[in-house]
Protein backbone atom coordinates (compact mmCIF):
# COMPACT_ATOMS: atom_id res chain seq x y z
CA UNK A 1 0.00 0.00 0.00
CA UNK A 2 0.76 3.82 -0.48
CA UNK A 3 0.01 6.64 1.46
CA UNK A 4 0.66 10.60 0.30
CA UNK A 5 -0.60 13.49 1.88
CA UNK A 6 -1.19 16.98 1.28
CA UNK A 7 -1.65 19.42 4.19
CA UNK A 8 -4.41 22.20 4.24
CA UNK A 9 -3.38 25.86 3.50
CA UNK A 10 -3.96 29.59 4.69
CA UNK A 11 -3.39 32.74 2.41
CA UNK A 12 -1.91 35.50 4.30
CA UNK A 13 -1.32 38.54 2.02
CA UNK A 14 -3.15 39.44 -1.55
CA UNK A 15 -6.17 36.61 -2.23
CA UNK A 16 -8.67 37.99 -4.87
CA UNK A 17 -5.84 40.88 -6.35
CA UNK A 18 -3.57 37.82 -6.90
CA UNK A 19 -6.29 36.61 -9.83
CA UNK A 20 -5.33 40.19 -11.79
CA UNK A 21 -1.91 39.46 -11.62
CA UNK A 22 -0.87 41.21 -7.85
CA UNK A 23 1.37 38.89 -5.83
CA UNK A 24 -0.04 37.17 -2.57
CA UNK A 25 1.49 35.15 0.31
CA UNK A 26 0.67 31.70 1.75
CA UNK A 27 1.43 28.95 4.26
CA UNK A 28 0.68 25.30 4.51
CA UNK A 29 -1.30 24.14 7.62
CA UNK A 30 -0.07 20.76 8.87
CA UNK A 31 -2.73 20.09 12.02
CA UNK A 32 -5.14 19.59 8.84
CA UNK A 33 -4.73 17.05 6.27
CA UNK A 34 -5.81 15.11 3.24
CA UNK A 35 -4.50 11.65 2.97
CA UNK A 36 -4.86 9.21 -0.01
CA UNK A 37 -4.09 5.56 0.08
CA UNK A 38 -3.69 3.48 -2.86
CA UNK A 39 -3.46 -0.68 -3.20
CA UNK A 40 -3.85 -2.71 -6.02
CA UNK A 41 -7.57 -3.87 -7.03
CA UNK A 42 -8.50 -7.14 -8.73
CA UNK A 43 -7.68 -8.15 -11.87
CA UNK A 44 -9.87 -6.35 -14.41
CA UNK A 45 -11.67 -3.70 -12.01
CA UNK A 46 -9.99 -0.90 -12.74
CA UNK A 47 -9.56 2.44 -10.57
CA UNK A 48 -12.04 2.52 -7.55
CA UNK A 49 -12.55 5.71 -6.36
CA UNK A 50 -13.35 6.03 -2.20
CA UNK A 51 -13.99 9.50 -0.43
CA UNK A 52 -15.68 8.77 2.61
CA UNK A 53 -15.69 12.17 3.82
CA UNK A 54 -16.96 13.59 0.51
CA UNK A 55 -19.68 10.39 -0.05
CA UNK A 56 -18.43 9.02 -2.99
CA UNK A 57 -17.42 6.13 -4.34
CA UNK A 58 -17.34 4.89 -7.75
CA UNK A 59 -15.36 3.22 -10.60
CA UNK A 60 -13.04 5.62 -13.00
CA UNK A 61 -14.73 4.03 -15.60
CA UNK A 62 -18.08 5.17 -14.87
CA UNK A 63 -16.76 8.73 -13.75
CA UNK A 64 -18.29 11.66 -15.66
CA UNK A 65 -15.39 14.25 -17.27
CA UNK A 66 -15.79 17.28 -14.60
CA UNK A 67 -15.68 14.97 -11.92
CA UNK A 68 -12.88 16.74 -9.92
CA UNK A 69 -11.50 13.42 -8.48
CA UNK A 70 -12.05 11.22 -11.48
CA UNK A 71 -10.20 14.51 -13.50
CA UNK A 72 -7.10 14.29 -11.03
CA UNK A 73 -6.58 10.46 -11.27
CA UNK A 74 -7.35 11.04 -15.32
CA UNK A 75 -4.57 13.48 -15.46
CA UNK A 76 -2.13 11.69 -13.53
CA UNK A 77 -2.45 8.64 -15.35
CA UNK A 78 -2.24 10.18 -18.50
CA UNK A 79 1.44 12.30 -16.96
CA UNK A 80 2.29 8.75 -15.51
CA UNK A 81 2.06 7.50 -19.35
CA UNK A 82 1.10 3.56 -18.27
CA UNK A 83 0.80 1.24 -20.86
CA UNK A 84 -2.39 0.05 -19.67
CA UNK A 85 -5.17 1.30 -16.96
CA UNK A 86 -4.27 -0.69 -13.83
CA UNK A 87 -6.74 -2.36 -11.06
CA UNK A 88 -6.29 0.11 -8.23
CA UNK A 89 -8.57 0.74 -5.03
CA UNK A 90 -7.75 4.76 -4.10
CA UNK A 91 -8.97 5.84 -0.80
CA UNK A 92 -9.04 9.35 0.04
CA UNK A 93 -9.75 11.02 3.08
CA UNK A 94 -9.84 14.60 4.64
CA UNK A 95 -9.61 16.52 7.86
CA UNK A 96 -9.93 19.72 5.89
CA UNK A 97 -13.46 21.48 6.13
CA UNK A 98 -14.63 22.06 2.67
CA UNK A 99 -15.20 25.24 1.31
CA UNK A 100 -13.70 26.98 3.87
CA UNK A 101 -10.74 28.90 1.97
CA UNK A 102 -8.07 25.73 3.76
CA UNK A 103 -7.24 24.32 0.33
CA UNK A 104 -9.39 21.16 1.15
CA UNK A 105 -9.67 20.88 -2.89
CA UNK A 106 -5.75 21.30 -4.01
CA UNK A 107 -4.70 19.29 -0.45
CA UNK A 108 -7.20 15.85 -1.99
CA UNK A 109 -5.70 16.70 -5.63
CA UNK A 110 -2.16 17.03 -4.22
CA UNK A 111 -2.29 13.87 -1.78
CA UNK A 112 -3.83 11.63 -4.74
CA UNK A 113 -0.79 12.77 -7.93
CA UNK A 114 1.58 12.39 -5.26
CA UNK A 115 0.35 9.15 -3.93
CA UNK A 116 -0.22 7.27 -7.59
CA UNK A 117 3.45 8.81 -8.34
CA UNK A 118 4.92 6.80 -5.67
CA UNK A 119 2.80 3.97 -6.16
CA UNK A 120 4.14 3.53 -9.65
CA UNK A 121 7.61 4.65 -8.88
CA UNK A 122 7.57 7.85 -10.80
CA UNK A 123 7.90 10.76 -7.72
CA UNK A 124 6.30 13.32 -9.36
CA UNK A 125 7.87 17.00 -8.57
CA UNK A 126 6.22 19.54 -6.51
CA UNK A 127 5.92 21.65 -9.32
CA UNK A 128 4.25 18.88 -11.83
CA UNK A 129 1.74 18.01 -8.84
CA UNK A 130 1.24 21.39 -8.56
CA UNK A 131 0.56 21.97 -12.95
CA UNK A 132 -1.58 19.01 -12.35
CA UNK A 133 -3.78 20.23 -9.36
CA UNK A 134 -4.52 23.48 -10.65
CA UNK A 135 -6.05 21.74 -13.96
CA UNK A 136 -8.57 20.02 -11.30
CA UNK A 137 -8.76 24.05 -9.62
CA UNK A 138 -10.51 24.80 -12.55
CA UNK A 139 -13.10 22.97 -12.31
CA UNK A 140 -13.65 23.62 -8.60
CA UNK A 141 -12.75 27.20 -8.90
CA UNK A 142 -13.74 28.55 -12.90
CA UNK A 143 -10.93 30.93 -13.15
CA UNK A 144 -7.75 30.21 -10.17
CA UNK A 145 -4.60 32.03 -10.21
CA UNK A 146 -2.87 29.33 -8.83
CA UNK A 147 -1.75 29.91 -5.30
CA UNK A 148 -3.43 27.03 -3.70
CA UNK A 149 -2.12 24.72 -5.69
CA UNK A 150 1.41 25.93 -5.54
CA UNK A 151 1.35 26.23 -1.86
CA UNK A 152 -0.41 22.76 -1.14
CA UNK A 153 2.00 20.83 -3.48
CA UNK A 154 5.45 22.53 -2.39
CA UNK A 155 4.45 22.55 1.44
CA UNK A 156 6.05 25.89 2.13
CA UNK A 157 5.15 29.21 3.07
CA UNK A 158 5.04 30.94 -0.62
CA UNK A 159 5.45 34.49 -2.56
CA UNK A 160 3.21 33.76 -5.76
CA UNK A 161 2.57 35.87 -8.80
CA UNK A 162 0.36 34.28 -11.67
CA UNK A 163 2.87 33.44 -14.82
CA UNK A 164 6.03 33.71 -12.35
CA UNK A 165 8.35 31.24 -10.47
CA UNK A 166 7.36 30.57 -6.72
CA UNK A 167 9.60 31.38 -4.64
CA UNK A 168 9.78 30.69 -1.13
CA UNK A 169 8.89 33.12 1.64
CA UNK A 170 11.90 32.80 4.10
CA UNK A 171 9.83 33.51 7.55
CA UNK A 172 12.10 35.02 10.14
CA UNK A 173 11.02 34.69 13.79
CA UNK A 174 8.08 31.94 14.03
CA UNK A 175 4.48 33.19 13.73
CA UNK A 176 1.38 31.76 15.39
CA UNK A 177 -1.83 31.87 13.69
CA UNK A 178 -5.23 31.62 14.96
CA UNK A 179 -8.14 30.48 12.46
CA UNK A 180 -11.41 31.11 12.97
CA UNK A 181 -14.05 29.31 11.02
CA UNK A 182 -17.39 31.25 10.62
CA UNK A 183 -18.84 28.24 9.93
CA UNK A 184 -20.34 29.38 6.28
CA UNK A 185 -19.34 27.42 3.16
CA UNK A 186 -17.18 30.11 1.11
CA UNK A 187 -18.22 29.62 -2.65
CA UNK A 188 -15.44 30.71 -4.17
CA UNK A 189 -16.65 29.99 -7.40
CA UNK A 190 -19.39 32.62 -7.16
CA UNK A 191 -17.13 35.26 -4.56
CA UNK A 192 -15.05 35.19 -7.41
CA UNK A 193 -17.25 35.84 -10.65
CA UNK A 194 -19.14 38.46 -8.17
CA UNK A 195 -16.21 40.95 -7.50
CA UNK A 196 -14.95 40.39 -11.68
CA UNK A 197 -18.97 41.70 -12.64
CA UNK A 198 -18.35 44.89 -9.92
CA UNK A 199 -14.62 45.15 -11.35
CA UNK A 200 -16.07 44.92 -14.55
CA UNK A 201 -18.37 48.46 -13.87
CA UNK A 202 -15.35 50.06 -12.50
CA UNK A 203 -12.05 49.08 -13.24
CA UNK A 204 -10.25 51.84 -12.76
CA UNK A 205 -11.46 52.04 -8.87
CA UNK A 206 -10.61 48.43 -8.67
CA UNK A 207 -7.28 48.11 -10.34
CA UNK A 208 -6.47 50.83 -7.42
CA UNK A 209 -7.44 48.25 -4.71
CA UNK A 210 -5.92 45.66 -6.34
CA UNK A 211 -2.73 48.01 -6.24
CA UNK A 212 -3.30 49.09 -3.03
CA UNK A 213 -3.42 45.18 -1.98
CA UNK A 214 0.41 44.13 -3.83
CA UNK A 215 1.54 46.99 -2.32
CA UNK A 216 0.93 45.74 1.11
CA UNK A 217 1.89 42.42 0.02
CA UNK A 218 5.43 43.58 -0.94
CA UNK A 219 5.94 45.59 2.61
CA UNK A 220 4.38 42.32 4.43
CA UNK A 221 7.03 40.16 2.57
CA UNK A 222 9.53 42.49 4.06
CA UNK A 223 8.41 42.52 7.50
CA UNK A 224 8.01 38.45 7.57
CA UNK A 225 11.18 38.11 6.14
CA UNK A 226 12.54 40.82 8.85
CA UNK A 227 10.59 39.48 11.60
CA UNK A 228 8.96 42.46 12.38
CA UNK A 229 5.78 41.24 13.78
CA UNK A 230 3.84 44.50 15.07
CA UNK A 231 3.76 45.58 11.27
CA UNK A 232 2.68 42.03 9.99
CA UNK A 233 -0.41 42.26 12.02
CA UNK A 234 -0.73 45.86 11.10
CA UNK A 235 -0.68 45.20 7.35
CA UNK A 236 -3.17 41.80 8.30
CA UNK A 237 -5.47 44.37 9.28
CA UNK A 238 -5.38 46.90 6.51
CA UNK A 239 -5.38 44.11 4.17
CA UNK A 240 -8.45 43.32 5.28
CA UNK A 241 -10.06 46.73 5.37
CA UNK A 242 -9.30 46.45 1.29
CA UNK A 243 -11.11 43.33 1.39
CA UNK A 244 -14.06 44.37 3.08
CA UNK A 245 -14.62 47.46 1.02
CA UNK A 246 -14.15 45.35 -2.29
CA UNK A 247 -17.46 43.43 -1.21
CA UNK A 248 -15.82 40.12 0.05
CA UNK A 249 -16.27 40.19 3.35
CA UNK A 250 -19.36 39.40 5.96
CA UNK A 251 -20.72 40.72 9.18
CA UNK A 252 -19.57 37.12 10.06
CA UNK A 253 -15.94 37.83 9.32
CA UNK A 254 -15.98 41.11 10.15
CA UNK A 255 -16.91 40.39 14.06
CA UNK A 256 -14.40 37.66 14.14
CA UNK A 257 -11.55 40.19 12.93
CA UNK A 258 -12.86 42.55 15.24
CA UNK A 259 -12.82 40.36 18.41
CA UNK A 260 -9.62 39.08 17.49
CA UNK A 261 -8.33 42.59 17.64
CA UNK A 262 -9.95 43.37 20.99
CA UNK A 263 -8.71 40.28 22.46
CA UNK A 264 -4.91 41.45 21.46
CA UNK A 265 -4.13 39.74 18.30
CA UNK A 266 -1.68 41.68 16.60
CA UNK A 267 -3.64 41.92 13.41
CA UNK A 268 -6.20 40.22 11.39
CA UNK A 269 -8.19 39.29 8.25
CA UNK A 270 -10.43 37.40 6.38
CA UNK A 271 -8.05 34.35 4.51
CA UNK A 272 -9.55 32.81 1.03
CA UNK A 273 -12.27 33.34 -0.75
CA UNK A 274 -14.20 35.43 1.83
CA UNK A 275 -18.40 35.66 2.38
CA UNK A 276 -17.91 32.56 5.11
CA UNK A 277 -14.83 30.30 5.30
CA UNK A 278 -12.25 31.27 7.86
CA UNK A 279 -10.60 34.66 9.13
CA UNK A 280 -6.70 34.32 10.63
CA UNK A 281 -5.59 36.53 13.57
CA UNK A 282 -1.69 36.58 14.53
CA UNK A 283 -0.44 36.30 18.08
CA UNK A 284 2.09 36.30 19.88
CA UNK A 285 2.61 32.19 21.08
CA UNK A 286 1.52 33.35 24.78
CA UNK A 287 -2.13 34.64 23.52
CA UNK A 288 -2.90 32.34 21.05
CA UNK A 289 -5.51 30.29 23.52
CA UNK A 290 -6.88 33.76 24.58
CA UNK A 291 -7.29 34.90 21.19
CA UNK A 292 -9.34 31.52 19.76
CA UNK A 293 -11.01 31.59 22.97
CA UNK A 294 -12.61 35.04 22.05
CA UNK A 295 -12.76 33.48 19.08
CA UNK A 296 -15.41 30.76 20.22
CA UNK A 297 -17.00 33.19 22.27
CA UNK A 298 -17.66 35.51 19.00
CA UNK A 299 -18.97 33.00 16.67
CA UNK A 300 -16.04 30.61 15.44
CA UNK A 301 -17.50 27.14 15.09
CA UNK A 302 -14.23 25.75 15.36
CA UNK A 303 -10.77 27.13 15.78
CA UNK A 304 -6.80 26.34 14.84
CA UNK A 305 -3.42 27.53 16.57
CA UNK A 306 -1.04 26.93 13.76
CA UNK A 307 2.98 27.86 14.09
CA UNK A 308 4.74 29.51 10.79
CA UNK A 309 8.51 28.12 11.56
CA UNK A 310 11.58 29.54 9.80
CA UNK A 311 13.00 27.48 7.37
CA UNK A 312 15.70 25.04 8.68
CA UNK A 313 19.29 25.63 7.21
O1 LIG B 1 -8.93 30.09 -0.44
P1 LIG B 1 -9.82 29.72 -1.54
O2 LIG B 1 -9.53 28.36 -2.06
O3 LIG B 1 -11.25 29.94 -1.28
O4 LIG B 1 -9.39 30.64 -2.80
C1 LIG B 1 -9.34 31.93 -2.72
C2 LIG B 1 -8.22 32.65 -3.34
C3 LIG B 1 -8.72 33.64 -4.35
O5 LIG B 1 -7.69 34.60 -4.49
C4 LIG B 1 -9.98 34.34 -3.90
C5 LIG B 1 -8.98 32.95 -5.67
C6 LIG B 1 -7.74 32.48 -6.39
O6 LIG B 1 -7.90 31.70 -7.32
O7 LIG B 1 -6.63 32.92 -6.06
Amino acid sequence: MTTATAPGKIILFGEHSVVYGRPALAVPVNQVKAVCQIEAGRLGQGIEIIAQDLDQQFNLRNAPIDDPLAAVVRQTLATLALSATPDLVIKVTSTIPIARGLGSGAAISTAIVKALGEYFRQPFTPQVISEIAFEVEKIHHGTPSGIDNSVVAFGQPIFFQKGQTITQLKVHTPLTFVIGDTGIKSPTRQVVADLRARRARDVDLYEGYFDEMAAIVIQARDAIEGGRLRAIGKYMTENHAILDKIGVSSPELNQLVEAALQAKALGAKLSGAGWGGNMIALASAEEAQTVAQALNIAGAIHTIVTEVKPPVS
